[in-house]
């Protein structure tokens, strides 16, 4: 990504962060930062394309993790939401270095190695769930949308091992059958039982 000059003897890395536009809040908008950038229906590259956005910016809700898989939750207008994958788009916050003309020679003026963040950007939950049929898994879903912060969402089933100390909360979903949650729910709790205080 290239630089911008602010005037002659100031030149600032990347052009995200200089060339923003004022009336719009550094915080919640970050940029597309090439052509044919996706948005994603869900939070999943094989779900239905409902834009592409070309150099252009876009609010920006949170950031959610799914599987491993990490994306943004973006608004494109009041009604419409989507996802688009993380390294697509960048905060105008995000590091940034200025250099300046100082006596003929260029120095670095500032090295901004990230933004100001606010408290709930630290705020980390997981979402686990198990479904055998996908109703406790689009339940899952349905509420990780709903809440601020960063989410991220496994399927029990497949990830068994988690470190659960780099979450503020853990939020366990599991349909039941004939009385009883799912085995691997009850399996899951009685390894991290330890953890979980
Ligand atoms: C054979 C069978 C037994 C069930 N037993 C219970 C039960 O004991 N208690 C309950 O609240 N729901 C029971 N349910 C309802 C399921 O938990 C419910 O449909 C759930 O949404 C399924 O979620 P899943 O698709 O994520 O597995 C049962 C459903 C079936 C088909």
């Amino acid at each position: 990504m290239g630089g911008v000059f602010n005037g002659e003897d100031l030149f600032t890395f990347p052009y995200t962060f200089h060339g923003f536009p004022d009336d719009l809040d550094a915080f919640m908008n970050e940029v597309a930062i090439k052509e044919n950038v996706y948005v994603y229906e869900k939070a999943n590259t094989l779900s239905r394309i409902i834009g592409i956005l070309d150099y252009s910016i876009v609010e920006v809700a949170e950031y959610v993790t799914i599987n491993g898989e990490e994306f943004h939750h973006v608004k494109l207008d009041k009604e419409t939401d989507g996802f688009v994958e993380m390294g697509n788009l960048r905060s105008p916050i995000d590091y940034r270095l200025g250099i300046a003309r100082v006596n003929e020679e260029w120095e670095i003026t500032f090295f901004s190695s990230w933004r100001l963040v606010k408290e709930e950007d630290f705020m980390k939950t997981l979402i686990l769930y198990s479904s055998k049929y996908g109703t406790t898994e689009t339940c899952a879903k349905m509420l990780m949308e709903q809440l601020d912060g960063q989410v991220e969402i496994f399927n029990i089933k497949e990830n068994t091992k988690l470190d659960l100390t780099q979450y503020e909360k853990v939020i366990i979903g599991s349909s039941v059958y004939i009385g009883k949650i799912k085995k691997s729910v009850t399996k899951f709790l009685e390894n991290n039982e330890s953890k979980s205080s």
